[in-house]
């Protein structure tokens, strides 16, 4: 797809892991406001490419590119400048059991961006309340739902102002009925113009509103397009039988 001036840029990365080629030369160009859904089998790549994304694993060749430039991970001010505008939602949340829901969206906003706590704290009870949060402000993880932490891991994200957000299976460790809400905030960033990038196996949600699937499998990007015309086409593609694969399934919702 031809792009004018892509907000972020993965240029021919590849990755090796334990002495395998885990990413191999992926590429991918996202416009601001884009949503792309990466899908396909179990251990195609989609956690390794996003990590690469956010430089939490370091490319072994390949660079990542923000706003038109490429971020050097050898210059560490360079690197933890990058990651601040790159908000990760994983699939297990990654909260602090020991701090509140408000204490764990504060938290970063307080010891990276030296914010003061006052200041800190209003901020993360707007984006509390964005996530339809905020009379949960004072309760712990433990006390809170699966789809409750979700949220507040992406409220979290969204008080660091990031330019792109990475999400890895955001849902697959719901519970069928917490899903709908993490979604209903997903879709929420997504008409708000949030950059994003999702792993999912959420295929009727993704396909309503990715601007593109990007099908990953051993490490490379085999198929790529709009969700309607990956499955809607003949002859079959991967992605199609792939995508009725998973209906079969999980029965009629993928
Ligand atoms: N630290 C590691 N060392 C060695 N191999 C690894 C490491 N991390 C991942 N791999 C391998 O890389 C491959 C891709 O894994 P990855 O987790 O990126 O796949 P995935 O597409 O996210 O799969 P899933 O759909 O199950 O989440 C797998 O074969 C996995 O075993
Ligand atoms: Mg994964």
């Amino acid at each position: 797809m031809p792009q004018t001036n892509p907000i972020f840029r993965v240029e021919n990365v590849s990755k090796i892991l334990g002495g395998n080629k885990i990413i191999d030369k992926v590429s991918l160009e996202l416009n601001k406001g884009d949503l792309k859904v990466l899908i396909g089998p179990s251990g195609g790549g989609k956690s390794t490419l996003l990590q690469c994304m956010n430089l939490l694993y370091l490319p072994d060749e390949g660079d990542i590119y923000l706003e038109g430039d490429k971020v050097n991970p050898s210059k560490k001010a360079a690197l933890y400048g990058f990651r601040q505008q790159v908000g990760m939602i994983f699939q297990d949340f990654n909260l602090f059991d020991h701090l509140s829901a408000l204490e764990n969206v504060a938290i970063a906003l307080i010891k990276v961006k030296k914010q003061s706590k006052a200041k800190a704290g209003e901020r993360a009870m707007q984006e509390l309340d964005r996530v339809g949060l905020s009379d949960k402000a004072d309760l712990y993880p433990a006390q809170l739902s699966g789809g409750q932490k979700q949220r507040v891991s992406v409220a979290r994200a969204l008080a660091m102002d990031p330019k792109i957000m990475l999400l890895d299976e955001p849902t697959s460790a719901l519970d069928p009925e917490l899903i709908g809400e993490v979604l209903a905030v997903i879709r929420d960033l997504a008409a708000s113009g949030m950059t994003m990038v999702m792993a999912t196996h959420q295929i009727a949600f993704a396909a309503s509103l990715a601007d593109e699937f990007v099908f990953m499998q051993d490490g490379r990007i085999v198929e790529q397009g709009s969700p309607q015309a990956l499955m809607d086409c003949t002859p079959v593609s991967r992605t199609k039988d792939f995508c009725s694969k998973l209906a079969e399934l999980y029965g009629e919702e993928a």
